[in-house]
């Protein structure tokens, strides 16, 4: 779209500000012409950093739930909306269609997958939710999860029990784990021969843990048990490919780590099981086999998925392997300097292949909401508490922007604190 008619439509939007001249100012081609130029790599991560839109009243340490936008995504998403607003249904009936296929090959080749077994959901919750509910369950159906999994997966499990009498087995696994075996024989451990299902986070949210999923999902192949990994936090964070995961679902947020606007997962389905799985909206319209048969959401918000490929450009400009280099670097730059400190309890592991970004502390003689309020308050960053009967502490998820200088507050204020 036209600088000029960006603004205009904007500005008859009643968005008068500076912040909306700034957005329709924006080059974004020579923005990302600019990242290939740099080579000094401070430069450039400082350059990543003013195409934020970042609050100065305290530092955001909280990326977890999702990523807000950078300017180049944020101005993509505005034109999304005025099209749909200004084409409205003549698009929809005539382009959302097609357009849905190449956004899907899109991120199909950005996360490792044949498009054709690949859905754009709403976040993940939906797609491991339609899963699990569109399994066909017998009583005594055997189901094995950790308790640090995600609390809506969890409970959905626990309605199968109610409904069908399947059986739930909730395994326990270290935060400092010494090997990936140590992992592996936990689930090995909880199979019988009635195991159906195993769920697994690919990172786990409160912790930042990755997972030996492709182990888990090798051994659990060869005993014909279904395996879901919930990727809601490694899609453009950590740099893999889920055809090499051996797993039969995946799922992920796209309003995590890829930076879509609000509203945007995946679902991915190995071709031979989408046969197998009931819809969760009604859709006959598909062959049993489509993947397209589990993704009858009604009319959603589809400037949110039209937004995907300024997403993944955003995302390749910086680079994959850089942006998971980048994220491993701020974590264990902080983690490095308080992790061995008296009344300092690290819940995250200390080997680098298991964890990225995502960090959680604790303080032993500090409630996790008390800590979370305290560094708020006193030290003015931004983090969320996490009371878990295997986690206590705050949730650390930095992002692109994040610096070394914000860190040093974080590690100071750690520091103070585990002596008060
Ligand atoms: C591991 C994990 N799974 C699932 C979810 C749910 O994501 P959403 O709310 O986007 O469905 C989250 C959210 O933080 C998560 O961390």
């Amino acid at each position: 779209m036209e600088k000029r008619t960006f603004l205009q439509t904007l500005l008859t939007m009643g968005l008068s500000t500076a912040f909306w001249q700034e957005l329709s100012a924006l080059d974004v081609s020579s923005e990302y012409k600019i990242l290939s130029d740099i080579q000094d790599d401070e430069k450039f991560w400082k350059h990543i950093r003013s195409l934020y839109m970042l609050k100065e009243e305290y530092i955001n340490l909280e990326n977890g739930w999702y990523n807000f936008l950078p300017k180049p995504i944020l101005k993509a998403y505005f034109e999304q909306v005025e099209k749909l607003n200004r084409e409205a249904t003549y698009y929809m009936r005539t382009r959302l269609f097609d357009d849905n296929i190449e956004i899907r090959k899109q991120l199909a080749q950005v996360v490792g997958c044949r498009y054709e077994e690949l859905v754009i959901t709403r976040n993940t919750t939906e797609s491991i939710d339609t899963i699990i509910i569109g399994t066909d369950w017998k009583p005594g159906d055997e189901v094995i999860f950790n308790a640090q999994e995600y609390p809506a997966m969890i409970d959905m499990f626990k309605i199968q029990a109610r409904r069908y009498g399947i059986v739930n087995k909730i395994i326990s696994i270290p935060n400092n784990p010494k090997s990936d075996e140590e992992i592996v024989e936990i689930y090995r451990k909880a199979i019988t021969p009635k195991t159906k299902m195993i769920l697994i986070s690919h990172m786990i949210n409160i912790t930042g843990q990755i997972l030996p999923v492709k182990k888990i999902c090798d051994m659990a192949r060869e005993k014909g048990i279904f395996t879901i990994v919930d990727g809601a936090h490694a899609i453009a964070h950590i740099d893999f490919k889920i055809s090499d995961l051996n797993c039969d679902v995946y799922a992920s947020s796209l309003h995590k780590w890829l930076s879509v606007p609000l509203g945007a997962g995946l679902l991915y389905v190995r071709k031979d099981k989408i046969k197998d799985i009931w819809c969760l909206f009604g859709e006959t319209g598909y062959p049993d086999d489509d993947i397209r048969k589990l993704n009858h959401t009604g009319t959603h918000p589809a400037h949110t998925v039209l937004t995907i490929p300024a997403s993944i450009e955003f995302y390749q400009n910086i680079g994959a392997k850089r942006k998971e280099n980048r994220l491993r670097y701020i974590q264990e730059y902080w983690t490095q300097k308080v992790r061995n400190l008296p009344n300092v309890i690290l819940n995250t592991p200390e080997q680098s292949e298991r964890a990225c970004g995502i960090a959680n502390v604790g303080i032993k003689h500090i409630k996790p909401a008390d800590l979370a309020k305290i560094l708020l308050e006193k030290y003015k960053i931004w983090t969320v508490a996490i009371e878990h009967p295997e986690v206590q502490g705050v949730r650390i998820t930095p992002n692109v922007f994040t610096t070394t200088q914000e860190l040093d507050r974080l590690v100071q204020a750690v520091i103070e604190l585990s002596k008060t």
